[in-house]
């Protein structure tokens, strides 16, 4: 089990265990955290999951790949932390990760 926070537009911190190999995506439906609607289901075809990796943590979380940032031109007031959550993927050197849910999707 590794921590993840999820924190909702509202502030209100999700602190989650969740497990290695599954997606920050996954964890926010399952916990039903507000403001992650993943419409596709983890395609990387909605842009609906978009979150915005803690400043802590983007070098580690990495860079978006090709497919996920053209797919990001589609979500709404992306900055440079953007990330769509479906395609972070949880691993032991990402225990403690931190992300923020945008205002909205779309
Ligand atoms: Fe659709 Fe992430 S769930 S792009």
């Amino acid at each position: 089990m590794t921590k993840l926070t999820i924190v909702a537009f509202d502030g209100t911190r999700f602190e989650l265990d969740v497990d290695p190999g599954s997606t920050v995506m996954e964890n926010a439906v399952r916990n039903s955290v507000p403001g992650i609607e993943a419409e596709c289901g983890g395609a990387c075809a909605c842009a609906t999951c978009h979150v915005y990796v803690d400043e802590a943590w983007t070098e580690k979380v990495g860079p978006p790949a090709a497919m996920e940032e053209d797919m990001l031109d589609f979500a709404v007031d992306v900055r440079p932390t953007s990330r769509l959550s479906c395609q972070i993927k949880i691993k032991a050197d990402l225990d403690g990760l931190v992300v923020n849910v945008p205002e909205r999707q779309a």
